[in-house]
């Protein structure tokens, strides 16, 4: 039995700790210094929409696999592993702010009295792992074993995803993390510190840099007569570089893409100081900052003619993307900003199933999570995430439901025929 302490019962904490509990041979513990969360936890109330995640954790802990527990101090000494899945947040000068691992290696040094394996699960920049041993007194095993796990698939992509990267010092296996993924060895690619830690930002680059492109192409496309459409389903047919990810969009968001694309390019400024490398980095960043107000550009120039006092725009989507209700760095809130900023009196609606967070406006917004009430007399209806419940819907009910006839579909997940067919006027991204 591997007796696992995981740090940190966010996203990736929680979720990483529920499936490593699903080996058989292995016994974890999630561990937070917000106490209310895992009284919470205990009740098996979960502080995030995850897909089967409350499941898990219900069968997990019910075979005594997998526990809950605050008091870290207590029971730090008690593991052989101990993940750390803090948060790490962009500071105010674009590069990450490694307080809380920090504070998280300082608990370790102070509480454990044995050697133990200390998992790195969080994004940390490249060498951090460096650091670490520092902040640990040299004292214990640091593993570099970055997440690919995506938001609302989380669950599914722990064990159906395409790898599992694991960085050790020397680059060779650790007996003991292969004991911790005996179920998955298949996956695993061992590897040194910096490269596990490398791979995770060049990964989540190397997609949203696709994204920004993708999404510029789109624009462009909607300028000069091609179709997006179209566009993807010749250029993904190029085995290099395959139809995945080529959903043209508001913009990405969520917790990694644009925090990840900010601390490569921090990266690049602290050890490439001199050079122009970082550009490239650096432009993806702009181009989905810039793109992230196309939506309301569409919105604006949709509605220039037929601006009315009583204006009532349906927001479909508030979370960042579907099956989750993640708002960070949603283009849902970056809308409502714009909106709130620049548009004189209207009535707006969002409606999600599952997201409730909205940014601070002046003007106030409706939040519902019932699409019968949201659409209702809409003159416009904005689609911005891609909930797969919308997706099939019926637009002559669509239509029916509405006041006006304008559809702004960011996500390009209505098609135009049968929005025409239905005497809406259809404005999508590039198609
Ligand atoms: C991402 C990575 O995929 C995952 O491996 C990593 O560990 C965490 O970050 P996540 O942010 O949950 O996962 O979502 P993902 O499905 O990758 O989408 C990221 C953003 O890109 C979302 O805003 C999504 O709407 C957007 N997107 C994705 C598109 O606009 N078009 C696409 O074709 C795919």
């Amino acid at each position: 039995m591997i007796n696992i302490g995981v740090l940190g019962t966010g996203y990736v904490g929680l979720v990483t700790g529920a499936c490593l509990a699903s080996t058989k041979t292995n016994i974890v513990t999630c561990m937070d210094i917000d106490d209310s969360k895992i009284e919470l936890l205990k009740e098996y109330e979960m502080p995030i929409y995850e897909q089967d995640l409350e499941l898990l954790v219900r069968q997990n802990c019910h075979d005594y696999r997998l526990f809950f527990d605050w008091d870290i101090p207590g029971c730090l000494d008690t593991f052989d592993v101990i993940f750390i899945a803090v948060g790490t947040p962009t500071a105010a000068d674009g590069s990450v702010n490694l307080d809380y691992v920090q504070s998280a290696c300082n608990m370790i040094r102070e509480y454990c009295t044995s050697r133990k394996v200390i998992v790195m699960k969080s994004t940390v920049p490249v060498t951090t792992h460096e650091k670490m041993e520092d902040w640990l007194g040299h004292k214990h095993t640091i593993i570099s074993n970055p997440e690919f796990l995506r938001e609302g698939t989380a669950v599914y992509d722990f064990t159906h995803g395409d790898r599992i990267v694991v960085g050790t010092v020397d680059g060779m296996p650790d007996p003991i993390m292969k004991a911790v993924y005996t179920d998955h060895l298949d996956k695993v690619i061992w590897t040194d510190n910096a490269s596990a830690e490398m791979v995770k930002y060049a990964s989540n680059c190397l997609l949203a840099a696709k994204l920004a492109l993708w999404n510029e192409i789109a624009v462009l496309c909607g300028e000069t007569g091609a179709n997006i459409h179209d566009v993807k389903t010749g250029v993904g047919a190029d085995s290099r570089i395959g139809p995945r990810f080529l959903l043209a969009g508001p913009g990405y968001g969520g917790s990694c893409f644009p925090k990840d694309t900010r601390g490569l390019h921090q990266m690049f400024t602290e050890h490439m100081k001199g050079t122009k490398y970082g550009k490239l980095i650096k432009a993806v960043i702009d181009s989905n900052d810039y793109h992230k107000s196309q939506t309301f550009r569409l919105l604006w120039s949709a509605t220039l003619n037929s601006w009315r006092a009583d204006m009532k725009i349906a927001i479909i989507g508030l979370a960042f993307k579907g099956g989750t209700d993640d708002v960070r760095e949603s283009p849902t809130h970056a809308l409502l900003e714009q909106m709130d900023n620049q548009l004189a009196d209207y009535e707006t609606v969002v409606i999600d199933p599952v997201a409730t967070e909205l940014p601070e406006t002046r003007k106030p917004v409706e939040l519902t999570t019932d699409l019968v009430k949201g659409l209702k007399g809409a003159d416009v209806v904005v689609l911005m995430t891609e909930w797969q419940q919308y997706k099939n819907i019926d637009i002559g009910f669509v239509k029916s439901l509405m006041r006006g006839n304008i559809i702004v579909d960011a996500r390009n997940m209505w098609s135009r025929a049968e929005c025409e067919r239905n005497g809406l006027v259809y404005y999508g991204i590039g198609c």
